[in-house]
């Protein structure tokens, strides 16, 4: 199991490394998403699990764009077992189902899928394509799955080069509130 301070030194080896076909790092990417939640006004859990959503990137590094070779990296899953005892559910199911939430949205919103980026748009089909009208009905049903599409509203606009954010240690500050004793 994780630590909040494995947690920063995770960030702090391999947060540097670009987010694949994005003008912005790993880091960048995780206090884009967290900060974007928190001007929403979103509570501690879900700005924990927008801040640690692509931890499975930092995780399990699959190199450049591993879209681009075929390969899904499941990386919604990865980091799971590593935070389960640290994080409740709150936390976590968002993380989980932050993919799903994807296939969702392209159902259920039109234009959605147009507003993609490139390598999100290709990693879709890897990760199932968009779901259909049954589907995203049973994925909302799932508990986080609402906390899951915000995640990922605000996880599509976290690619911004040169956006001002807290550092991570105010977001970690946040974790730490909402970490299981
Ligand atoms: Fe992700
Ligand atoms: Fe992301």
């Amino acid at each position: 199991m994780l630590t909040l301070a494995d947690i920063e030194l995770l960030f702090a080896r391999h947060g540097a490394s670009q987010y694949s076909g994005e003008p912005v790092t790993q880091l960048e990417h995780a206090l884009q998403t967290a900060h974007l939640a928190e001007q929403s006004g979103a509570d501690d859990a879900l700005v924990t699990a927008c801040l640690l959503h692509d931890l499975g990137h930092l995780l399990n590094d699959q190199g450049e764009t591993p879209s681009l070779r075929g390969i899904d990296d499941t990386h919604q899953y990865f980091a799971l077992p590593f935070m389960r005892g640290l994080f409740p559910d709150a936390v976590l199911d968002p993380i989980k189902l932050h993919v799903d939430a994807k296939r969702y949205l392209c159902q259920a919103n039109a234009g959605y899928h147009a507003k993609l980026s490139e390598d999100s748009k290709r990693s879709l089909q890897l990760q199932g394509g968009v779901f259909s009208a049954t589907q995203a009905g049973e994925f909302l049903d799932r508990p986080g799955a609402r906390d899951a599409v915000l995640l990922r509203q605000w996880d599509d606009l976290a690619k911004q080069a040169e956006l001002a954010t807290p550092p991570l240690a105010h977001f970690l500050a946040r974790a730490g509130r909402c970490a299981l004793a």
